[in-house]
């Protein structure tokens, strides 16, 4: 067991994205990073820097999450907070996604995440502290057209995280929420799954009017080193302040939702989303 003074963070899907500049955020404000990853075997930049460790982790092989827990406890010491990323958007109109995509977007978004909180929970009892952050996302409690499943689990990110907190503050465990708007990442492209899964063709002139003008947002939303910062805000604040929205378009639109009734909402997104209301009102969100 080495270099256990610092503290150390536990992060899911360091391969790219909010969780790879997350593990460089916390690295360099000098924390142990447990920069975990499904195939680390490629990695080349993270595991080569001080006080960075890359172990196998895949949310939905039970096994890698305990294994990586235990690297990590070996290495370190301790872990004083866990920051669960991983995870990608199924996009598409519902009928187009069969079952299989659907569970599997669960598995990950959802049921892995609440495995890793399951598998570092009772270290942060035996120690009476320790911080969970769980990145849902603006659309955990704004949801987008054609992404009612993504949409699905991180409002289930959202309600589980929040009811954690009455069960955990008794030992003195933190729980919290990152909710990103749009974030420059691969999220946007290859990491996510569109495959017409049931080959229901009845939508495909909704999606290829509506997904083009969607997927245009990402490349030009926040940083994900922004995301990362906030991510260590969260971590550092000693607040309990369960909920970080992230993006002035995250602030915006979950301001939205808090203050109009749900016709005015819905029209709201609706508009929005039209190429009109992105060279205009975008602009004070999105680098158009
Ligand atoms: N980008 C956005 O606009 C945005 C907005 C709000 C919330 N978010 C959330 O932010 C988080 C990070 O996404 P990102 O934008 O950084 O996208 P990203 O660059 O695609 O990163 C996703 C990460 O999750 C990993 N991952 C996927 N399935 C996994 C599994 N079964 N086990 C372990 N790791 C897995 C990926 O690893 P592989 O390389 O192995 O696939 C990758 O490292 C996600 O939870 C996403 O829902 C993103």
């Amino acid at each position: 067991m080495t270099r256990k003074l610092n503290k150390t963070v536990l992060i899911t899907g360091c391969s790219s994205g909010i969780g790879r500049d997350s593990a460089l955020f916390f690295q360099n404000k000098g924390w142990n990073v447990v920069a975990t990853m499904r195939a680390p075997g490629g990695e080349q930049v993270l595991n080569r820097l001080p006080n960075v460790i890359c172990p196998l982790l895949d949310v939905t092989d039970v096994e890698s999450i305990q294994k990586a827990i235990q690297t990590a406890l070996v290495e370190f010491g301790t872990v004083d907070a866990v920051v669960n990323n991983a995870g990608y958007a199924l996009i598409g109109a519902f009928e187009t996604l069969d079952a299989v995509q659907i569970r599997k977007q669960f598995d990950t978004n959802v049921f892995g995440l609440m495995e890793v909180c399951r598998s570092i929970l009772p270290h942060f009892r035996e120690r009476n502290q320790g911080i969970l952050i769980n990145v849902a996302s603006m659309v955990g409690r704004v949801p987008l057209p054609l992404y009612s499943v993504y949409n699905a689990s991180k409002f289930a990110v959202e309600g589980f995280s929040e009811s954690l907190v009455y069960e955990l503050e008794n030992f003195d465990i933190c729980v919290k929420l990152i909710e990103p708007g749009a974030t420059d990442t691969a999220f946007f492209g290859g990491s996510s799954d569109r495959y017409n899964g049931t080959g229901v063709k009845a939508y495909d002139d909704y999606c290829a009017q509506l997904l083009p003008l969607m997927d245009s947002i990402g490349p030009a939303g926040s940083d994900s080193q922004d995301i990362a910062e906030v991510i260590w805000k969260a971590a550092t604040d000693g607040r309990h302040q369960l909920r970080y929205a992230a993006g002035s378009d995250a602030r915006a639109f979950l301001l939205a939702r808090r203050i109009l009734p749900d016709g005015l909402f819905k029209r709201t997104i609706k508009i929005s989303l039209t190429p009109w209301a992105l060279k205009t009102v975008g602009k004070l969100f999105y680098r158009t």
